[in-house]
């Protein structure tokens, strides 16, 4: 199949697009590098050992959209393009909705105006919000508590509202937990701008080096050693589940949602362990107070996923620490300066 990929440069739609290609598809990835670097797609053709069309693009230049509809066949869309960092999402609302919700808009629009009517939409779990419904299925209520998750739950809402418009669309959307981990080459891996918000990118920075110590945000929590309990899963494991999701648009049309983890929950301390032994590197920290917004649990019910998409994450805590590491050690300014 010809699958566009919008973002396909950044973390998770470079090891999509790695995937898609060996799996021989065909891809017109599309992306501004506002939060990728070039670099990125340059290791994928060499992953991959296969060309693939790509476009320096933002989703809202509808001219420079269209143009790329007109110069190729396109079957579905895999939309990764967005901002994802919940606290600058608090300090710059519009950007976010701008980026975000136009973007997707002008996208939806694009894609109806080719004929092209099937998605698989990058979401989050952070649209569950803090709920105490844990391990979460898609059932729960969305109730997110910040715009970058806000703007997660208005394009469902508005994919939503186009399927029960024209119900020959075929929708899927994923809904992330937490993902982490890298390709076993070393080559690709997440390369956050500046200071990383997520725990695993800045313990893999205070291994390498580039930090001091890690912060860890509060150790008073209700759990079995007080700090943070999230269900991190494999970025590896997480793009398997788009292919699997992407055959089942094939099956026809619909609209689907499905939560992306594994189900099983690591705390901090115990994320900084498996990373000591994967690194062979102490990783010294400090234990903060608690970082306002944060939850003390959240996991998956992956049930769902399981059971419809016959997908299932299968690596564990170490093969994340392991690939984290390998990228961290191979790439310690992630794509570079110039990348
Ligand atoms: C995990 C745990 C922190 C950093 C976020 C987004 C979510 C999604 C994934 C896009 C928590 C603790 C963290 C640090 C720490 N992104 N922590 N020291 O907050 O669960 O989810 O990323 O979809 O939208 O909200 O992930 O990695 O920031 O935090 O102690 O330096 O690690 O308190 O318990 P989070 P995280």
């Amino acid at each position: 199949m010809n699958i566009l990929l919008t973002g396909g440069a950044g973390y998770i739609g470079s090891h999509a697009c790695v995937v898609l290609l060996e799996a021989g598809h065909d891809v017109i990835v599309v992306d501004d590098f506002s939060n990728s670097s070039p670099e990125a797609l340059v290791r994928i053709e060499g992953i991959a050992g296969k060309p693939f069309a790509h476009y320096r693009v933002h989703l809202a230049d509808r001219p420079a959209l269209r143009a790329v509809f007109e110069a190729h066949p396109v079957d579905a869309v895999m939309h990764f393009a967005g901002f994802k960092a919940v606290g600058e999402s608090v300090e710059k609302p519009l950007l976010y909705y701008w980026n975000n919700v136009t973007g997707t808009t002008v996208l939806l629009e694009t894609m109806a105006d080719f004929g092209v009517r099937n998605i698989v939409f990058s979401s989050s779990a952070t649209v569950y919000g803090d709920t105490d419904r844990v391990p979460t299925d898609e059932l729960c209520p969305a109730a997110p508590t910040n715009p970058y998750g806000r703007s997660k739950w208005m394009i469902e809402l508005m994919l939503q509202d186009l399927f029960r418009s024209d119900p020959s669309w075929h929708m899927a959307i994923l809904r992330y937990f937490n993902p982490v981990g890298a390709h076993e080459s070393g080559l690709i891996g997440e390369d956050p701008n500046g200071i990383p918000n997520n725990l695993v990118p800045y313990i893999a920075q205070v291994a390498v080096g580039k930090r001091e110590w890690l912060r860890v945000f509060g150790n008073d929590y209700p759990t079995r050693d007080g700090t943070g309990i999230r269900d991190y899963i494999h970025v590896m494991d997480l793009v398997e589940g788009h292919l699997a999701a992407l055959d089942k648009l094939a099956a026809g049309p619909g609209f689907d949602v499905y939560n992306l983890g594994t189900g099983k929950g690591t705390s901090v301390l115990e994320m900084v362990a498996a990373f000591e032994s994967a690194s062979a590197r102490k990783i010294p920290y400090r234990i903060l107070p608690r970082r306002p917004g944060d939850v003390a649990v959240s996991t998956a019910d992956p049930t769902r996923a399981q059971r419809e998409l016959h997908w299932q994450a299968r690596r564990d805590i170490h093969d994340m620490s392991r690939d984290t590491w390998r990228w961290q050690m191979q790439n310690p300014d992630g794509y570079g300066r110039n990348g």
